[in-house]
């Protein structure tokens, strides 16, 4: 029997190269797995419930950004967290297990409240945001996958989900398994101004970049600042460039001996980026123009839906008789 993955990315704006690992992980994935992908709106809302955000344009990005990168409709079930009234059922009826302090010492918890409370200006020093990881819980639960592929930084969440997932079972009668964690491989990818990649910094290469809007990121990179001649050597550890060169481009060893040896200028070693990326992202742009067709994302989240929610209304009918509720 195959193995069953949740996993969700919050609709918070339209996605940039450096989530395209995490998307092409997926796509791996969801040929070896039963594979149930949500859009978590509601997460979004954890933090930002004050931001006015635009749920339909944000999830028909994001849906798109998906579909387009290789996300099979056909292999997976692509839906929206709160059209499956499930995943709030049981995050509620799991807060009457969860003790307080669990919440409390999730390392991103005080991260969080750090950076986007005191530093960002935002008031999240709420019941839904301390909450945060136990929603997630209810995500991978509801669906009862025993595989969670996330970034390093969801280790935490996980790790709560299992210890829910095990105090349940300890009280009511074995009803979930308790999930692991997949991490996949991130490579990190600077900006092009060197800094870390990030919509707010301005940095970023879309997903939908055009052949042009690549060209001129690329131009944007920075480079080695002590060569300053074509001939003079250079440093690709110190060189933006080069960083994209060793994850997208297959001869990086050439492109490595060229630069130290002064052989090639930063122009040229430029173009071939773009080339390089171009080709990358073109198929994502012929998949995207197909699945933007009026009405086709619509289709794609009511079908997966449907696919969720015939999980989801078995578990929750078992959790609802197992707590005794009738
Ligand atoms: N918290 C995850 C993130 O920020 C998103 C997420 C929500 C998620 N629910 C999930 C990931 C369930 C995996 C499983 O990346």
């Amino acid at each position: 029997m195959k193995g069953r993955i949740f996993s969700g990315m919050r609709p918070t704006g339209s996605l940039h190269i450096g989530h395209l690992s995490v998307i092409q992980n997926w796509v791996k994935l969801q040929s070896e797995y039963q594979s149930y992908f949500g859009i978590v709106d509601q997460h979004a809302l954890t933090t930002g419930y004050e931001d006015g955000l635009d749920f339909g344009t944000l999830i028909r990005e994001i849906a798109l950004d998906w579909l387009s990168v290789g996300i099979d409709p056909d292999k997976s079930a692509v839906f929206v967290q709160s059209h499956i009234k499930e995943h709030a059922e049981l995050h509620l009826l799991l807060s009457m297990i969860t003790p307080l302090s669990w919440l409390e010492r999730v390392p991103t918890y005080k991260d969080q409240m750090q950076q986007l409370g005191k530093e960002g200006g935002k008031d999240i020093s709420t019941y839904g945001f301390l909450g945060y990881p136990l929603l997630m819980a209810a995500d991978i639960l509801v669906y009862k996958a025993d595989t969670v592929p996330v970034g390093e930084d969801q280790i935490p969440h996980v790790e709560l989900c299992r210890e829910i997932a095990r105090r349940f079972n300890h009280i009511y009668g074995p009803v979930f398994p308790e999930p692991k964690a997949l991490i996949g491989k991130v490579p990190l990818l600077p900006g092009v101004d060197g800094r870390k990649m990030s919509k707010s910094y301005n940095n970023t290469i879309s997903l939908t970049a055009s052949t042009e809007e690549i060209k001129e990121k690329v131009q944007q990179m920075v480079t080695d600042p002590a060569r300053l001649r074509k001939d003079d050597p250079g440093h690709p550890e110190v060189c933006v460039v080069y960083k994209f060169h060793e994850i997208y481009t297959p001869e990086v060893a050439e492109v490595e001996e060229n630069c130290r040896g002064g052989k090639i200028g930063c122009v040229a070693c430029k173009r071939h980026l773009a080339e390089n990326l171009d080709k990358l992202l073109s198929p994502f742009r012929e998949r995207r123009a197909v699945w933007e067709e009026p009405g086709k994302i619509e289709k794609v989240l009511e079908q997966g839906a449907e696919q969720a929610r015939s999980v989801t209304q078995v578990t929750m009918k078992e959790v609802r008789q197992m707590m005794g509720l009738k």
